[in-house]
């Protein structure tokens, strides 16, 4: 049995996350999976009714009473500081030590991208993501808040164990999955000392890798390949921000951010699966999100938890769903939200 603690939170959030959760239940009518559900409430709504972002036994009770998150969208148009999303999905991210966050960039169907003449195979590499660091520690400060001689500080943090553990873990899957490039992208033509300290980390770590190819790019020069050449990605390091960025791209090129999968991982431990979208307040409430990025993402969990047969299911279901433009109207299908995830799970066995 394995426990699933399940944070809708915002928008779009409950609305695909439902899906995701009825195509897990679904297998666990029919499979021998037995998954345990506790939902969380935390997201916008309770932080403006209650002033509660992240509990604070929160972290101590993910990791002892469960083995996985399942999570939805945090970010709403009334809380204009993001102050609940950063507490909850940043605050997991760094106080669960989730330091990878990996998004799979893959082409399930070749109608999807929006680049011309490519394969699904073009399009198929994973992001590592350092997730508790750079750009996201909210370090800096003002100066003269308010005044015309107003400083703004953002600083980034880049640690060597950070840097060394994130870098280690894309030549690991390499080397796992028959991969044979990793290609870190920074912008250390410009950022002399976080930069510096990734070359250096890079180039030690890739030595003990003599079977996998290192390749370096600065991160401007592979937004523009990520266009023009994909298929020579397989696997892509970066910090935290620059992942971010990159993984929007990602989605974009594999059909929308409707279809991005997401996991943010310590192996061994408690780990928190989220698609790589927001809330989309434009299309919340209305039941025409995409639920696909959601039920890949639990796919994900479902291969984090050992059940790699199952995952592979889904991604099957998943897929024949596309081809048969059973799909929700930004994939040009005409399917509501849960109508997509019922044409999933009716793809599944029986
Ligand atoms: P977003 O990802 O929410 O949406 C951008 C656009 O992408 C949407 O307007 C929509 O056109 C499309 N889109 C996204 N998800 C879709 C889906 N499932 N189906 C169909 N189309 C989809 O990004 P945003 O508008 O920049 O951010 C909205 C809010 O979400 C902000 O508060 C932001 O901070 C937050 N956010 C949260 C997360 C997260 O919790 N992991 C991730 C990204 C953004
Ligand atoms: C993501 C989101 C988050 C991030 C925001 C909502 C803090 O964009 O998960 O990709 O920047 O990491
Ligand atoms: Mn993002």
């Amino acid at each position: 049995m394995k426990r699933i603690a399940v944070i809708p939170g915002d928008g779009i959030g409950p609305e695909v996350v439902r899906e995701a959760v009825r195509v897990l239940k679904h297998l666990g009518e029919t499979t021998d999976l037995q998954l345990k559900f506790t939902d969380f409430d935390w997201g916008a709504d309770k932080f403006l009714n209650e002033g509660v972002t992240l509990p604070e036994d929160a972290l101590d009770m993910l990791s002892s009473d469960f083995d996985a998150i399942l999570a939805g969208a945090f970010g709403d148009p009334r809380v204009p500081t993001n102050q609940h999303a950063e507490d909850i999905l940043l605050g997991m991210r760094r106080g669960l030590d989730l330091y990878i966050n990996l998004r799979p960039v893959r082409l399930l169907d070749e109608r999807l991208t929006p680049l011309a003449n490519r394969k699904t195979s073009d399009i198929n590499f994973v992001v590592f993501r350092e997730n508790t660091e750079g750009a996201y520690c909210a370090a800096g400060g003002f100066l003269k808040k308010g005044t015309a001689d107003e400083v703004a500080l953002q600083d980034e943090v880049n640690t060597r164990r950070g840097v060394e553990r994130i870098i280690l873990a894309a030549f690991e899957y390499a080397r796992a999955n028959g991969r044979k490039r990793v290609t870190m992208a920074d912008k250390s033509n410009v950022q002399r000392f976080g930069g510096d300290l990734w070359q250096r980390v890079f180039k030690e770590i890739a030595a003990t890798y003599p079977d996998i190819e290192a390749n370096h790019q600065y991160v401007d020069a592979m937004a523009m390949f990520m266009v023009l050449n994909p298929e020579q990605y397989e696997v892509i390091v970066s910090n935290n921000l620059f992942g971010d960025i990159l993984t929007d791209l990602g989605a974009a090129i594999q059909g929308g951010l409707g279809l991005a999968a997401s996991g943010n991982i310590h192996p061994g431990k408690v780990s928190l699966f989220e698609p790589v979208h927001g809330s989309a307040p434009p299309l919340a409430g209305k039941g025409i999100a995409n639920p696909i990025g959601a039920i890949l993402t639990s796919a994900m969990m479902l291969e984090y938890l050992g059940f790699q047969k199952l995952s592979d299911e889904i991604e099957e279901a998943v897929r024949g769903a596309v081809s048969a433009n059973e799909t929700t109207r930004d994939l040009g299908g005409e399917l509501s939200t849960e109508q997509a995830g019922s044409a999933i799970i009716a793809r599944l066995k029986q």
